[in-house]
């Protein structure tokens, strides 16, 4: 374990395990259709990456970026496009990939956004959900865990663009932020 860390939430095989079933669940419902899945960098690289080789049907990928905190750390509500979508979306299956829902900001937001452009269908997936810190009322379609209001690095998610590459999500030490 990385010595920043102060205690592994999930480890690196429950992840798999975890990332698999909602492969499955994906796979299920889009059988013979052809989504295109969104991934919202940074944080969704792994989880989109692992999910998607597992799905067992077409699946096409585009990549946004969004910044969603401004210059703070503090959530402001507002969400800029810094990166927008390569393709049309008009009549597709979108799925968003993410890997953390926290205030509800940011996807709220995009799903708006992506609505205007009069897709088919449009699904939200998240590998994380943090409840407790929600500003906005926003429910994901899927989710893979449910986490508690703790500074979470790993498999994606960073502090200060650090830890991104960590196998696992462990509980960044206080110490380290504070
Ligand atoms: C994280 C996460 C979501 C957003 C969720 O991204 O990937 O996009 O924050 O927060 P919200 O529910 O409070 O809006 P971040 O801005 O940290 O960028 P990153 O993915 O590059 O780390």
């Amino acid at each position: 374990m990385h010595r920043d860390v102060e205690r592994v939430l999930f480890s690196q095989e429950q992840i798999a395990q975890r990332v698999s079933e909602l492969a499955a669940a994906l796979s299920a419902e889009y059988q013979g259709r052809n989504p295109l899945c969104i991934g919202v960098l940074k944080g969704s690289v792994f989880f989109m990456a692992d999910l998607l080789r597992q799905m067992d049907t077409m699946a096409s990928m585009d990549f946004m970026i969004l910044s969603s905190y401004g210059q703070g750390s503090v959530s402001q509500g507002k969400v800029k496009i810094v990166k927008d979508l390569d393709v049309e979306i008009v009549g597709r299956d979108v799925i968003i990939v993410e890997d953390i829902i926290d205030t509800g900001h940011t996807l709220a937001q995009l799903m708006k956004l992506l609505d205007t452009r009069h897709p088919a269908s449009i699904k939200l997936v998240t590998l994380l959900d943090k409840p407790a810190r929600r500003e906005v009322s926003f429910v994901p379609d899927l989710c893979g865990f449910t986490v508690p209001d703790e500074f979470l690095v790993g498999y994606g998610l960073d502090y200060a663009e650090r830890y991104r590459n960590l196998p696992y999500i462990g509980v960044l030490k206080r110490a380290i932020y504070e």
